[in-house]
């Protein structure tokens, strides 16, 4: 597949100079020259950017300034914030769809160029592990998949969701400056309750990964009406815990960041030279009492963090280590 460069729409650079400028105003013509194109042609790219929900100050000799900014998710909005835009990966913003992997996993098959990102504001069947549905509600939470080609054996896809976890878990944390919790193998927890959780799927050839969904749900707001009855207890959201509000697009936009150079980590092989601190730093299992259930069996003992495969180790009672590929852990009450 040819790979075409990448170039950055003119209206995402146009609304990422008015947001670097803020408060002060930028000029069209410092525009136009940024851009390499006519004021008359700023000014159609502005238009194009009212149609999208955008409002701007323009005074005379002074130039423009963002007044307002559409509500809710944008894609230009969050390209435009990205700090790496220029390395591109595109991003595709749906209002609904049964599950954003889903979606990306059918452009992958119908020959779309990876890398990119698909986001819905709502997901009619959005779904977690073993199949379990995802809560999915147009409720300012994050819904997205990132689409892959990586070429590389199947036996390194469990290591892959356990880094990008660490990797996520490091964003929050600087992001909100708050530090959440990685619960093996793929969830994100607050105090227990779960705050978001990864889902990667793949297509294999015989020896190699032939592409590669990574979806993420991230619970940011606490939705309008409450979490339904039976999230109530087990979710928490990035705003509920931080009790700060998020900016999704902002959010959104470091996350794009992270996760193409997470990737990039990944497939390089650096990602090996901070992996274990990362995960160390955020595993809330280890060293405590768990119960590991598989298909056949179900396991308890003290979590000792994770092989260098990410297996999850469990030491039992009768002293043995054992090491699960697979399998859902709970934490379980301390012995009195
Ligand atoms: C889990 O905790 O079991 C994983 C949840 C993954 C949910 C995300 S939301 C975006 C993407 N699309 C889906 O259908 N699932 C993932």
């Amino acid at each position: 597949m040819n790979k075409r460069p990448f170039s950055t729409p003119p209206e995402t650079v146009i609304l990422a100079e008015l947001s670097a400028a803020e408060p002060d105003f930028v000029s069209g013509t410092a525009l136009a020259r940024k851009l390499g194109i006519s004021r008359v042609a700023v000014w159609q790219y502005m238009e194009k950017l009212r149609e999208q929900g955008f409002t701007f100050e323009a005074v005379r000799a002074r130039g423009y300034r963002v007044l307002t900014r559409p509500e809710g998710l944008s894609a230009t909005l969050i390209q435009s914030y990205r700090r790496d835009r220029a390395a591109g990966f595109p991003l595709q913003l749906m209002t609904e769809v049964d599950s954003t992997n889903d979606e990306a996993a059918r452009q992958l098959a119908a020959g779309q160029e990876a890398p990119f990102a698909i986001i819905a504001q709502r997901q009619t069947k959005g779904r977690g592990r073993f199949g379990r549905p995802w809560h999915s509600e147009s409720n300012g939470n994050l819904y997205a998949s990132f689409a892959f080609r990586p070429r590389l054996e199947p036996a390194r896809m469990q290591m892959f969701t356990l880094w990008m976890g660490a990797s996520i878990c490091d964003l929050i944390a600087s992001f909100c400056r708050t530090t959440p919790g990685l619960k093996w193998p793929n969830d994100l927890l607050f105090d227990g309750r779960k705050a978001g959780g990864m889902l990667t799927e793949a297509r294999m050839d015989a020896d190699q990964i032939r592409d590669l969904v990574f979806g993420l749900g991230l619970n940011v707001s606490l939705p309008p009406g409450g979490w339904p009855a039976d999230l109530a207890e087990r979710a928490v959201s990035l705003e509920e815990h931080t009790r700060q509000p998020i900016d999704l697009n902002k959010l959104t936009a470091a996350l794009i960041g992270r996760v193409r150079q997470s990737y990039e980590r990944f497939v390089d092989g650096s990602y090996k030279e901070t992996f274990a601190d990362l995960w160390n730093c955020y595993d809330v299992l280890r060293n405590r009492p768990v119960a590991v259930l598989t298909h056949t069996q179900r396991v308890a003992g003290i979590a000792m963090g994770i092989d260098d495969e990410g297996s999850f180790l469990v030491r039992t009672e009768a002293g043995r280590t054992e090491r699960f590929r697979a399998g859902e852990v709970t934490l379980e009450k301390p012995p009195r």
